[in-house]
């Protein structure tokens, strides 16, 4: 969508962040001022209308032909109004790879050497074969420690304990293997774009809807085709799983429930999702099973990450299309007591007061788009 002028009045630098999901490309353009961003631009663009076989819309992207995906990104650019050309794109969580590694201490030049050594256990492909991005993350989370006020002897004596453990350096590693490195970079140059990063979407992710705050959070995306779900702790990504249900077998499962085409139990599913009766409800397994799914799923992780590390996530985050669902958000409820809520990437932005409405019901799909361009 293009925005009025009004809003365009200081010729500001601005960046691109371009999303290919598997049902659609979302991108958004951001300018900065001073340390808030304003929503220049956004659109999103749909791999298949309506009539499309259900094969065509369960396609991952990474199968389209290049050609195709750079058609489709330079038309939502036109239809946009986007003008920068630098841009950052993100990568699905299936296609790379990513660990916290930890490293005792050691001068900055022989780290390099370590992280390589290192990176090669974890990576399934060979070493030659991927593009390693590194990042130390320990040095902050032991500044917060040391901020934090103990007040007890005992509370003291912990945190001492837990400095001491912590005198490694803890280390994000990810790899991306060059062959989609490579086919990115093809996609943006087709566009006329400039690609000037790639991230792992749960990184976008939690930038856009955390916006560094501090706490611990479980990010839930529930996309076409998978759900991925990112534990953020002190606004670092500790944890990520990627599951590979969601929209597309709900939809799936709604069509064996209600015995309509893959076309109408995608708009059933959109317009009436789990508000059903009880009766309903318990005649639609499989449907109700994809979504407790994703919510058991959401259990175990908060409780594997308290089981290993003593802290309890305190709000679960909602993304995606699927987020949207009616009675998606209750049915969490039902089963989580922590706080939930639908994210809502827009938020804190600058951005005419109309859009208001459209924007917190975009919000949800749109949240790797906002956090890649927010990246600098
Ligand atoms: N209001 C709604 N109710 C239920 N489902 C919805 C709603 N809006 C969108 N969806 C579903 O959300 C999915 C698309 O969400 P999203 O745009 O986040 O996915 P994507 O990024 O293209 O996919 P992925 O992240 O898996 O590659 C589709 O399955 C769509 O049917
Ligand atoms: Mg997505």
């Amino acid at each position: 969508m293009k925005l009025p002028n009004i809003f365009k009045i200081f010729k500001q630098e601005r960046y691109v962040g371009v999303d290919i999901g598997t049902s659609s490309i979302k991108i958004v353009e951001l300018s900065k001022i001073r340390d808030t961003f304003r929503l220049e631009n956004y659109g999103e663009i749909k791999f298949s209308e309506k009539e499309a076989p259900m094969e065509v819309y369960e396609q991952s992207p990474l199968k389209m032909l290049d050609e195709d995906v750079a058609d489709l990104l330079k038309k939502i650019i036109a239809d946009t109004g986007v003008s920068a050309k630098q841009a950052a794109f993100s990568l699905p969580v299936f296609s790379s790879f990513s660990t916290i590694i930890e490293l005792p201490p050691m001068p900055k030049e022989d780290m390099e050497k370590a992280i390589q050594f290192e990176a090669r256990q974890y990576v399934p492909i060979p070493i030659s074969e991927v593009s390693i991005d590194s990042l130390v993350i320990g040095e902050e989370k032991k500044k917060h420690d040391e901020q934090k006020n103990s007040s007890s002897k005992e509370e003291i004596q912990q945190a001492q304990q837990q400095k001491l453990k912590k005198k490694h350096l803890e280390v994000l590693l990810v790899a991306v293997p060059n062959e989609i490195k490579k086919k990115y970079q093809h996609i943006a140059e087709l566009a006329e774009l400039v690609l000037v990063a790639l991230e792992m979407e749960t990184f976008p992710m939690a930038r856009a809807l955390l916006k560094g705050s501090r706490g611990i959070s479980i990010v839930v995306d529930i996309g076409a085709r998978s759900t991925d779900i990112c534990i953020v702790d002190e606004g670092v990504v500790r944890i990520s799983h990627n599951l590979e249900f969601s929209g597309v077998d709900i939809t799936k499962a709604y069509s064996a429930f209600t015995g309509a085409n893959f076309v109408e139990a995608e708009v059933k599913k959109k317009v009436i999702g789990l508000n059903l009766t009880p009766g309903q409800l318990s005649e639609a397994k499989e449907l109700t099973g994809v979504v407790d799914g994703i919510i058991g799923e959401t259990e175990r992780i908060i409780h594997s990450y308290f089981n290993k590390t003593g802290r309890q996530v305190q709000q679960v985050v909602l993304a995606g299309g699927v987020s949207r669902m009616p009675g998606f958000l209750e049915r969490f409820h039902e089963h989580l007591s922590l706080p939930i809520v639908i994210g809502n990437p827009f938020e804190g932005l600058i951005y005419p007061q109309e859009l208001t409405k459209t924007l917190n019901d975009i919000g949800p799909t749109f949240a790797v788009a906002v956090g890649l361009a927010m990246r600098r």
